[in-house]
């Protein structure tokens, strides 16, 4: 499969610079160019020569940094890591040779990359003493802040200082961790013991067997599924400068360690409106088929501006058009079904949502599609994932994307702490009133 081709934005002249007229002066400002015709006005001396700022509810419209690792057209449903496409990434990679080419920036040799997976594959064992940390947890913690809080205690066992080795080493123990780390949240919510990391599997197969295998029992890995999952966390690599991957770069802009700033990210992405989208669209579709009800009813209520109800799932900041992640999931659905035997009712739905949706001039006004969570749920499910872990999954796929973000941050010759101004709306100056004249 390869991207759609449409035709190519015409080649504007690409002015260098703007001018901004206020209150009868005029402020010239660079515009930056980026290799896809991207174009941005610098407004980095903005306020020390006119004493303006801007403001951007959401940032919908402001650039936090220029970067090199993925590029996404929203208009035409384009996304390509390192300006590989990622239908053919989908088709022909493997989820360490992209983490790889995140991080690294090139496609690695056949030596770089078993060299890669072995460094990847020897250190995915966790330090006894986690033991007790998991031990300390309530059963039914949902497995996200688990997470977050085990990747935030690496920093307690590795006392990772800055050096290109240290930081390196730290990228490798959180490739090779952060599944053993998954797993073992899993593993604590069923009160099961943990099944340790094997060598002789690779990466999705690993942790399929730490998920699923018991103690004593063989446990074989069915290869379709460790290929289902290696295609959906290479779907879920890397998305430019989407809330986590912002949240990372913030918190490592502060020069705190990458495990500091990787467990934040998690934080983040956990939230209903980001990566915890999967499982509200499960519970969503289950929600439906439960009550019988319609699909057509469901979208009267998510249109309606007075009902909290959204089509989970739907909708995107940066595509207005069919995310190409979940054009290649909806493709994937029936094939994993099929082979795992699981009822397609859930599917039915979720395909019914997006006809009936697609031809609702609400949705289509707005530029509201299909993003990546509508359909990666029903695979995960399909394959035995439970629903509480699907952000987790999200998480597994996205860390090679925030590690070169982190990095790329940290590279920056422009490097600065990041620190937004703000417009104060609140009380003016005002005296001190003691306690027995207040009213
Ligand atoms: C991810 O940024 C990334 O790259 C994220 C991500 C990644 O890989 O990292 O792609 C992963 O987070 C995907 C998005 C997962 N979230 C959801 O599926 C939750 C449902 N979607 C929405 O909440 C929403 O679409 C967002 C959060 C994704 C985007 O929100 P925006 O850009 O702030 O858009 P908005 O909320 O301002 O919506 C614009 C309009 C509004 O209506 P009006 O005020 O114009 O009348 O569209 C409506 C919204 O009410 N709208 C929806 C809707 N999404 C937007 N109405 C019903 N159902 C929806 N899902």
């Amino acid at each position: 499969m390869s991207e759609k081709t449409t035709a190519e934005k015409p080649a504007t002249a690409q002015a260098t610079k703007a001018t901004l007229q206020y209150d009868g002066k005029s402020y010239d400002l660079p515009v930056h160019v980026g290799t896809e015709g991207e174009r941005a006005i610098d407004i980095s001396k903005l306020r020390t020569s006119s004493g303006l700022i801007t403001l951007d509810n959401g940032y919908g419209n402001t650039g936090a940094c220029q970067s090199s690792i993925t590029f996404i057209d929203g208009e035409r449903g384009i996304l390509r890591y390192r300006g590989y496409p990622i239908e053919e990434l989908a088709e022909r990679s493997t989820f360490l040779e992209v983490a790889y080419l995140l991080i690294q920036g090139e496609l690695p040799s056949k030596t770089q990359l078993e060299s890669f997976t072995q460094e990847t594959t020897i250190h995915t064992m966790l330090h006894e003493d986690f033991s007790r940390f998991f031990g300390s947890l309530p059963k039914d913690a949902h497995p996200m802040p688990s997470c977050a809080a085990a990747v935030g205690a690496l920093a307690t066992f590795y006392q990772a200082n800055e050096s290109d080795e240290e930081v390196r080493r730290s990228v490798i123990r959180l490739l090779a961790k952060l599944p053993t780390i998954a797993a073992r949240s899993y593993k604590h919510s069923l009160g099961q013991p943990q099944i340790y990391p094997s060598n002789n599997l690779d990466y999705c197969s690993n942790f399929l067997r730490m998920m699923f295998a018991v103690p004593c029992e063989p446990y074989h890995v069915d290869p379709l599924v460790a290929r289902a999952l290696d295609v959906l966390m290479i779907l879920h690599a890397d998305h430019e400068q989407n809330c986590s991957t912002s949240t990372v770069r913030m918190v490592g802009s502060s020069r705190a360690n990458l495990y500091a700033s990787i467990s934040a990210g998690i934080s983040a992405l956990w939230g209903s409106l980001h990566g915890g989208a999967n499982q509200e669209v499960i519970e969503m579709l289950e929600q439906i088929a439960a009550s019988e009800g319609s699909a057509e009813k469901f979208l009267t209520r998510a249109k309606d501006k007075n009902d909290t109800t959204r089509l989970m799932g739907f909708g995107h900041r940066v595509y207005k058009s069919y995310d190409p992640r979940a054009a290649i999931l909806k493709k994937l659905c029936p094939g994993i079904l099929a082979r795992m035997g699981g009822s397609s009712q859930l599917l039915d739905i979720a395909m019914k949502l997006e006809e009936i949706a697609l031809r609702d001039e609400y949705f289509v006004s707005r530029g509201l599609y299909p993003n990546v969570d509508f359909y990666s749920g029903v695979i995960y499910k399909a394959i035995g994932i439970p629903v509480n872990m699907f952000t987790v999954m999200f998480a597994l796929g996205r860390l090679p994307g925030w590690i070169a973000h982190w990095l790329e941050m940290r590279k920056d010759p422009q490097f600065r702490i990041g620190r937004p101004r703000q417009i104060y709306q609140g009380a003016t100056k005002r005296t001190y009133v003691a306690m027995d004249q207040r009213s």
